[in-house]
């Protein structure tokens, strides 16, 4: 399976190439980039953006399963405002500006971020943005949607990222998220510990690699609790029937084995109520 996200290797490649990391230092400081983790993904983007948005286009892992899942997901997005955080070279920001939404859109790679804007114009609001620091361009209660697609698993903290979140969502809206899944990343990386939480790097679009975080599922729907979300859809998704006949051996990987794991949000208001949704949560 070659994908550009989370990795171009196959399952016995990439285990080739992994390797656990420690924690490192600082790797400079980029603009409006404060923590060291988040210099370090952008300065990975940065260096295989061109490379990364040419295999995302094609690459069955990103054309025929985690993007249409994502779509799937957002449900009629015309006229409504929406962020997307880690927009990467704007595939998916693109699909939105078509659709009809006003988009927001950011990324901490300058790189992506500037084929993302080579792609769609003028025609949404983008901004050099780590999602690790407060989204301060945007107001409280102003948006419709956030989409987030594989970008959570570059940052450590999810609670302040995604109480942020809630802040700019209005009561009626959704956050719609995909991930690693936690047993892929169990698989390839630690296991021998499934609820190990721990850096790990990949070969993404060869010969780049990329740092994220590994984490068990509680972890992830844990903070989601902590942050003031439900959980309204979580899906693990299967490819697109068309992938067969281009990639055999990826769609047969991407039918037998969770990839990515796909989240839908709903932010909890604070009297534990959910709009749209009867009863309170608990
Ligand atoms: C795997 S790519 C996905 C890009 C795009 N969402 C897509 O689906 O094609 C991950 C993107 O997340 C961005 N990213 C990672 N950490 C980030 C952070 N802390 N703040 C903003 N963007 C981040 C990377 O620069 C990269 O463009």
């Amino acid at each position: 399976m070659e994908a550009a996200c989370p990795t171009t290797a196959r399952v016995g490649k990439r285990r080739e190439v992994v390797r656990r990391l420690g924690r490192r230092g600082p790797l400079g400081t980029l603009s409006g980039v404060t923590s060291p983790d988040s210099a370090r993904t952008a300065s990975e983007y940065d260096a295989m953006a061109v490379e990364y948005d040419r295999h995302n286009a094609s690459s069955g892992a990103n054309s025929y399963y985690e993007r249409p899942a994502t779509i799937a997901l957002l449900g009629d997005v015309y006229g409504k405002r929406v962020l997307e955080v880690g927009c990467g070279t704007g595939p998916v920001t693109e699909w939105l500006v078509d659709h009809g939404a006003a988009v927001v859109a950011c990324d901490v790679s300058a790189a992506m971020l500037e084929i993302a804007r080579s792609r769609v114009g003028d025609s949404a609001e983008l901004h050099h943005h780590d999602l690790a620091e407060p989204l301060t361009f945007l107001e409280d209660a102003s948006l419709d949607l956030v989409v987030a697609s594989l970008v959570f698993h570059y940052l450590r903290d999810w609670v302040a990222p995604l109480r942020d979140l809630h802040r700019v969502l209005r009561p009626t809206g959704s956050v719609v998220m995909s991930v690693h899944h936690p047993a892929w990343d169990w698989r390839n990386h630690c296991p021998e510990d499934y609820f190990a939480f721990l850096q790990v790097s990949e070969v993404r679009v060869e010969p780049h690699t990329v740092t994220f975080w590994r984490r068990p599922l509680t972890a992830a729907t844990d903070a989601v609790s902590e942050a003031g979300f439900l959980i309204d859809r979580l899906v693990e998704a299967r490819p697109n029937p068309e992938l067969e006949m281009r990639d055999p051996s990826a769609f047969q990987e991407l039918t037998t084995g969770p990839f990515f794991m796909h989240l839908r949000l709903r932010p909890a208001q604070p009297d534990g109520s959910v709009a749209g949704i009867g009863g309170k949560s608990s």
